[in-house]
């Protein structure tokens, strides 16, 4: 009986070789409809949570604003390549702030910043992201939550 479990390993290990390569599967977009530089319709039908959506925001493997924008939080190293979001909701309503971060592109081609809710016609996109958004739609609208607090 112990006799068979070299051939075990080496079977398990030429399986594990065999497993195809995970392939770049889109997931599927809640659809949304873009109007006068705003996108009017929440994604999702649960509200947004500004405490969850500052978790986002400041995550450096999810929102990562601060990486290019000054927020009022307690981060080190903020960026400067954006402007300051401080009183960003003074400025912009929340179905204008939604299609600044679900695809900022849309407003200027030319932006940096990363179009949070788009898979399609992207450039650059690591492996691993490819065919899902940065952020879930729950997690925009959660961040939204969150840049209406700052006023
Ligand atoms: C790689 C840099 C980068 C990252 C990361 C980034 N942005 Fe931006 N953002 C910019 C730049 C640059 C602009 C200036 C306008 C443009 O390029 O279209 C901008 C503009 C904005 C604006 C408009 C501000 C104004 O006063 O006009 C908002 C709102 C905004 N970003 C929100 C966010 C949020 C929320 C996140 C995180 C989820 C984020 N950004 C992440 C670079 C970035």
């Amino acid at each position: 009986m112990f006799g068979l479990w070299p051939a075990m390993a080496v079977s398990a290990l030429v399986a594990s070789l065999w497993v195809p390569q995970a392939t770049a599967q889109n997931v599927a977009l809640v659809p949304f409809t873009v109007v006068d530089n705003a996108i009017p319709q929440p994604l999702t039908v649960t509200p947004g949570n500004a405490t969850r959506g500052r978790v986002v925001a400041l995550d450096r493997g999810k929102g990562n604003c601060v990486t290019c924008h000054e927020l009022p939080l307690d981060a080190d190293f903020q960026g400067n390549l954006g402007p300051p979001l401080t009183g960003v909701a003074d400025r912009y309503t929340i179905d204008e702030l939604r299609l600044r971060v679900v695809d900022g592109k849309r407003i200027n081609p030319d932006s940096n910043m990363p179009s949070y809710y788009r898979i399609e016609g992207l450039t650059a996109v690591r492996r691993d992201w490819a065919g899902r958004p940065i952020l879930t739609a729950q997690e925009v609208e959660d961040v939204l939550a969150y840049l209406m607090t700052l006023r």
